[in-house]
Order: structure tokens, then C-alpha cells, then sequence
């Protein structure tokens, strides 16, 4: 579903340009997950977006559902850390921003999907009147709610608490299993790629490349935290991490 081939990212041209991403190839199959780790400042957010169409590569090649990434993706949902909420809309024109892009999207309605998620009752509040977890909530709520194919998130639960972070967990692995999106999901919280990514691809400091993949066949689960195989894959990951910090 999404391909990346010897992908290069600089920012600047000639002497002072800064690579920020090296040469970094990497698929994700129709329906699966990856997470993506690294050290902070390595070049996950510039890799994302490049697959979210919003950077052009410097080099190499971004394939989505087998056409040339060339800009934003009617299929492609992005959900960045702060959930990006407009603060004069209600939840429900939120998650129906897709509505306001003037596009048409089919099968999901807005209010379905914050059925789904939980936040029906609040449909009608603004941003300003919810928790920090309802609002990122409401973040997936409007990604979702274009019905894409593929879901790219960059640090979506970042500075949550353990427990509002895990049960929003526990809610996109369930909406994953209903809608089959393929998604990527770059985080620092080595726990949180152990529970979501079928596979987690470590990068290396700057510039971001490939430095390891762990697979992580048992996760989907809702129980997986407690599971041994989780454990060995959180304790691997912590181990590629302190090597390459
Ligand atoms: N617009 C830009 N112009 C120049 N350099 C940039 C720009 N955006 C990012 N960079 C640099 O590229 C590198 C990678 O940045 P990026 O935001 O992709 O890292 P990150 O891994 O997402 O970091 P964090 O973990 O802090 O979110 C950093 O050194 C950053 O300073
Ligand atoms: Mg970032």
C-alpha cells in the first residue's frame, strides 16, 4: 500500500543544506501497521510528511496504493500531536472537516464515528471545553471520518497520562481491526510501537535511515501489554534505542 524507495529528505540547498532523511526504503502492506522510533530531532516528522505528499523528496521515491506520492491523498489522513482542532468549531464540525474541504467523502458520517469513539455526548461542545485525551479523540474522529486507506500519525498521544494513552490505544486498535486502514505512526514511546506496529522500523540520529526492524507477529491483542512476547519486543527496542542515542 505504501512504498518508500531510497527516500532522501534535505532541507536547505547547496552548502547549507541539512539531510534529514537517508536513503530509507521501507513497505507497508494493504492493512498493516508500522511504527516508526527513533531518537528526537532524527527525522520521523520529515519522513511522515513526505508520505503525507506535504515535503517532496530530495531523492528516491514515495508509491501510494502504486501511484507517485505527489501531494496531499484524498486516501491519506494525517493526524499531527496537538490534534490540530479548530477552536471556534463544535466537536461535530470538527470531525466533519471534510465536509468544510468541499470534498465528498462515502460510508462514514461524522456521527457514526463519534459513536464509535465515544464522544457523542460532547458533539456539541468546542475544543476549549473538552480533556486533553477527548480531543485527541476527536483528532482520529476527523481522520477517520474521510474513511482512509491510509492513516499517518505523528506522536497522536504524546504528553497524555499512562492510562488515557492506553485506552485511546486500546480504541485505534479496534478501529484498525473495523476499517483496515493501513497506518504509520511515528511515536518516542517505545510501549505504545510495541502495542500498535505489526512491525517497528528503529532510525538511527539523524539523518533518519533504517537501523533495525523488529517484527512483532502477536500484537492485536487488547491484552498484549501483559503478554511475554511484548515484553522481549519492548525490551529490544529499548536496547536499539540506548545504541543509537
Ligand atoms: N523546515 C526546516 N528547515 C530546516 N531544517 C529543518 C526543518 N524542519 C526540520 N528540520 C531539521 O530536520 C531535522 C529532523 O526534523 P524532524 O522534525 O523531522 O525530526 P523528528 O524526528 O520528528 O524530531 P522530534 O522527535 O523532536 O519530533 C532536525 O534536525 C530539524 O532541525
Ligand atoms: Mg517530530
Amino acid at each position: 500500500m505504501i512504498a518508500l524507495r531510497d527516500v532522501v529528505v534535505d532541507y536547505g540547498r547547496g552548502a547549507r543544506a541539512v539531510r534529514a532523511v537517508d536513503r530509507v526504503t521501507l513497505d507497508v502492506p494493504r492493512g498493516q501497521s508500522v511504527a516508526l522510533i527513533g531518537p528526537s530531532g532524527c527525522g520521523k516528522s520529515t519522513l511522515l510528511f513526505a508520505v503525507a505528499g506535504l515535503i517532496r523528496p530530495t531523492a528516491g521515491e514515495i508509491r501510494i496504493a502504486d501511484e507517485s506520492v505527489e501531494g496531499p491523498r484524498r486516501d491519506t489522513a494525517l493526524i499531527l500531536q496537538n490534534a490540530g482542532l479548530l477552536p471556534w468549531k463544535t466537536v461535530w464540525q470538527n470531525a466533519n472537516l471534510s465536509l468544510f474541504l468541499g470534498r465528498e467523502y462515502p460510508k462514514l458520517t461524522a456521527d457514526a464515528v463519534l459513536e464509535e469513539l465515544g464522544l457523542s455526548d460532547v458533539k456539541n461542545r468546542y475544543p476549549s471545553e473538552l480533556s486533553e485525551g477527548m480531543k485527541r479523540r476527536v483528532g482520529i474522529a476527523r481522520a477517520l471520518s474521510t474513511s482512509p486507506q491510509v492513516m499517518l500519525m505523528d506522536e497522536p498521544l504524546a504528553s497524555l497520562d499512562t492510562l488515557t494513552k492506553e485506552r485511546i490505544q486500546d480504541l485505534f486498535l479496534k478501529l484498525w481491526a473495523r476499517h483496515a486502514f493501513s497506518f504509520v505512526l511515528v511515536t518516542h514511546d517505545i510501549e505504545e510501537a510495541a502495542f500498535l506496529g505489526q512491525r517497528i522500523v528503529v532510525l538511527s540520529a539523524r539523518p533518519a535511515s533504517v537501523k533495525a526492524v523488529v517484527d512483532n507477529p502477536k500484537m492485536g491483542g487488547l491484552d498484549y501489554r501483559k503478554a511475554p512476547a511484548f515484553r522481549d519486543v519492548v525490551l529490544r527496542l529499548r536496547t536499539e534505542l540506548e545504541r543509537e542515542t
